[in-house]
């Protein structure tokens, strides 16, 4: 008789105030990275299971269309962690995902989709039989092995992923919750994305982050990293928003730095990014509106700021901001906290 599992689970996208940029081994940080995960973009997976004899065949529909490119990216990432699920060595595996927002907006989607997936991974594994005593530890380094960024998705809130001497349970393998340790100020951040360019990216992260394998400022952009994790960790304890922005600031701008200042070098930043990042600056200087902003790897903004400003800061936003935006595009989002 043929034995059918299903499962449906889903992730958040996060993102990273203390950035994970450079890679060492099988997809563990150079550095150590903190990020919060989002409450409205979620990827939603739906996976079947077939068990057979057969060697893996796998299926992937996304967004109701059959996607095999994408296959050969999957078959990899399912080579990397059969050791961590074994049952992944046959059958027939059939995975549908979406995403609740739009490509090339500057909101991570391989961090959700690996999440979703990896929760995915594990819960058909329970169900066929197999019990993992460690189960919320496997599922983010199953992610982690997809991208890295998506360790820090498969729990909400403020996560911590990369060894550090700060926390002793900090690990190179999967991301840690911090949230009891966050102070209620930054229990209801706001993350107002500016999408400046809806493209996608000129240069992919893949290539950014093998770039710092031979960077000259790799042993300072580690000290950076480092430094800036136990500085914000106390911010986040403290409640110090003030120090909170100087950090968030200073690690999206090194990102960018770092970008540069690579060989080759090169620019994500269009010039609306820089035009922003100087109206908000400004804005803040003048208003004394607590507001700051971080930069993944593309040229799009997050504003970060708490709730209780929202009245003087969205009405800033939507005239100053939006019109440097693509189509005006600014997408509403917030932290999500809930524990799992
Ligand atoms: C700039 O996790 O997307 O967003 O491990 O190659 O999948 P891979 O890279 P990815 O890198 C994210 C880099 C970043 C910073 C961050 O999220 O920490």
């Amino acid at each position: 008789m043929q034995q059918i599992i299903k499962t449906y689970q889903d992730a958040p996208s996060n993102i990273a105030i203390v950035k994970y940029w450079g890679k060492k081994g099988l997809q563990e940080p150079q550095n150590p990275s903190v990020s919060f995960t989002l409450s409205k973009a979620l990827t939603k997976t739906n996976v079947q299971y077939e068990l057979t004899d057969n060697k893996l065949n796998i299926n992937f529909i996304f967004e109701g269309k059959e996607k095999d490119s994408f296959i050969p990216k999957l078959n990899f990432f399912i080579k990397n962690i059969e050791h961590l699920l074994p049952y992944l060595k046959s059958g027939n595996l059939f995975i549908e995902t979406e995403n609740t927002f739009p490509h090339s907006s500057g909101i991570a989607s391989s961090a959700s989709s690996m999440a979703s997936l990896a929760k995915s991974l594990v819960d058909i594994s329970e169900k066929i039989g197999n019990s993992h005593t460690n189960k919320q530890v496997l599922i983010s380094e199953i992610a982690r092995l997809g991208s890295g960024s998506a360790c820090r998705s498969t729990q909400e809130g403020w996560i911590l992923w990369g060894k550090t001497p700060v926390i002793s349970e900090s690990s190179d393998a999967y991301g840690i919750s911090v949230n009891t340790s966050v102070h209620s100020n930054f229990e209801d951040l706001q993350d107002s994305i500016l999408v400046i360019r809806k493209g996608s990216k000129a240069v992919s992260s893949t290539v950014g982050h093998s770039l710092m394998n031979n960077h000259p400022y790799k042993q300072g952009r580690i000290n950076q990293a480092n430094s800036n994790i136990a500085k914000l960790l106390k911010a986040l304890g403290t409640g110090d928003f003030e120090q909170f922005a100087i950090i968030c600031e200073e690690e999206a701008l090194s990102l960018h730095a770092l970008m540069m200042s690579s060989s080759p070098g090169y620019t994500l930043m269009a010039p609306e990014t820089l035009e922003a990042i100087n109206r908000i600056q400004e804005f803040r200087k003048n208003s004394q509106v607590p507001l700051t902003f971080t930069l993944d790897a593309g040229p799009n903004i997050h504003l970060i700021y708490q709730k209780k400003h929202i009245r003087l800061i969205q009405p800033f936003i939507k005239e100053h901001l939006a019109p440097l935006c693509e189509d005006q595009t600014v997408i509403y989002d917030e932290i999500s906290m809930q524990t799992n």
